[in-house]
């Protein structure tokens, strides 16, 4: 749809949308092109230097590293400091790094008594949201985005109570005393433990599940312009502080859509099911358009082709749950589910292959998570992304306010009728 200038009045533009057509009347003070591209599906709001994706060969990197290399030689530390700072760490400078997080993952005084304020049947992803954004009412001396030292402040200090403020939550909606961080542990197992205390498993599973976490939080550190990043750099953009913008991206991504998809294929494969197991009915469901039903976990806007991530993320489901004394059904189902697709061709042809969500929420399960704290463990994840996305626009003195252009497609003006 295009409006290409000129001096007309009434009507500058007409364009059809489905099958709605209409007139775009007023497009005051506008000259050259106006695009309309709903859900910015076509329009580059920025040049990015942190991750590249090739989404018809399947190909994601962090930095120029393909995501295969460093989910098998890399901790999640090590991709942070990677996103953010644009190069690997070397060993002194990752234990540095460590230190640090390590020395701020207490959470502030006054944070406590508000989270234990919070209703405690409220989503987690409400109450981390929440929490983010407070952080800049407990640390004013980080929030000026123009200071280096306290946006460095804001990095370190966000990094290392994101997980402790999560556990809080989650310690709280079960009823259990939350527990504080334990400087020596590293920053995966300190979560675990802080999350699940004495129930956390020891020994070669405990081993397995900080590995996977690991891995986990690797796999879901960045993936350039999604709905939450590009929100981080929207708000960011306004010169708001890093909590604040962060914990908009937080709300972002706590939408079904966005990080709430993983939750969605656990409770599809608990429909399936509750249908007695038949796929082939289930998998009908899906192609009858009347029915609504969608393949969750299936699909992505930008893969036309394997999501990379999903190919480490079903290795890992294995490893974790291959371990169990009795096959896990959901897990079983899903890889029946995948096979039955992947040998469809109306699922291949048009281009629907598994994606980051199929089998993260069969993993979460298989390790204790309830289905309310995946979408967190996503948001630890995610966050040295967002960080090293809403620096890098901060650093850039090409960065303007974000401002899209809106098509007016109301009515012209009207006479008020009165009272
Ligand atoms: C993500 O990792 O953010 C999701 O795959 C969604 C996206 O990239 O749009």
């Amino acid at each position: 749809l295009r409006y290409d200038g000129g001096t007309q009045t009434l009507p500058l533009l007409t364009g059809t949308e489905g099958d709605q057509a209409f007139e775009v009347k007023n497009l005051l003070g506008t000259a050259g092109m106006v695009t309309l591209d709903p859900g910015f599906g076509n329009t580059a709001s920025c040049k990015s230097e942190i991750t590249y994706i090739d989404g018809a060969a399947g190909i994601l990197r962090y930095r120029g590293y393909s995501i295969q290399d460093l989910a098998t030689g890399s901790s999640f530390l090590e991709v942070c400091y990677l996103l953010i700072k644009g190069r690997l760490p070397e060993a002194a400078e990752l234990k540095e790094f460590a230190d640090e997080l390590r020395s701020n993952a207490e959470l502030p005084a006054g944070m406590a008594d508000m989270l234990n304020a919070f209703p405690r049947n409220a989503h987690p992803m409400t109450l981390l949201a929440s929490s983010v954004n407070t952080l800049s009412a407990f640390y004013a001396d980080s929030v000026d985005p123009q200071d280096p030292a306290q946006v460095d402040l804001a990095t370190t200090r966000l990094l290392a109570k994101l997980p402790t403020i999560a556990a809080h939550i989650y310690r709280n909606s079960i009823g259990e005393t939350p527990i504080a961080p334990d400087p020596s542990l590293d920053y995966v197992e300190n979560f675990l433990n802080m999350t699940f205390g004495s129930a956390k498993p020891e020994g070669e599973v405990g081993e397995l599940f900080a590995k996977a976490m690991d891995l986990l939080l690797i796999l879901h550190a960045d993936h350039e312009q999604n709905c939450s990043t590009a929100t981080v750099r929207v708000v960011g953009s306004s010169q708001a502080d890093l909590y604040g913008s962060v914990s908009a991206g937080i709300n972002a991504l706590f939408g079904p859509l966005h990080g709430g998809a993983n939750q969605a294929v656990l409770e599809m494969l608990e429909q399936i099911r509750e249908m007695g197991g038949d796929l082939d009915a289930f998998l009908a469901q899906v192609k009858d358009r009347e029915s609504k039903t969608r393949l969750m976990g299936f699909g992505h806007r930008v893969y036309k082709n394997f999501d990379p991530r999903s190919r480490e993320i079903k290795g890992l489901a294995r490893q974790i749950l291959d371990r169990q004394e009795r096959p896990d059904e959901l897990f079983e189902l899903a890889l029946q589910l995948e096979d039955k697709a992947l040998a469809d061709p109306y699922f291949t042809e048009r281009k629907l292959y598994p994606n980051v969500d199929f089998f993260t929420g069969v993993i979460y399960r298989a390790m204790g998570f309830p289905t309310s704290m995946f979408t967190v463990l996503f948001a630890i994840g995610r966050l040295p992304g967002w960080i090293a996305h809403w620096r890098e626009q901060l650093n850039d003195p090409a960065t303007r306010i974000s401002r899209p252009r809106q098509l007016y497609v109301g009515p012209g003006e009207r006479a008020y009728p009165g009272r």
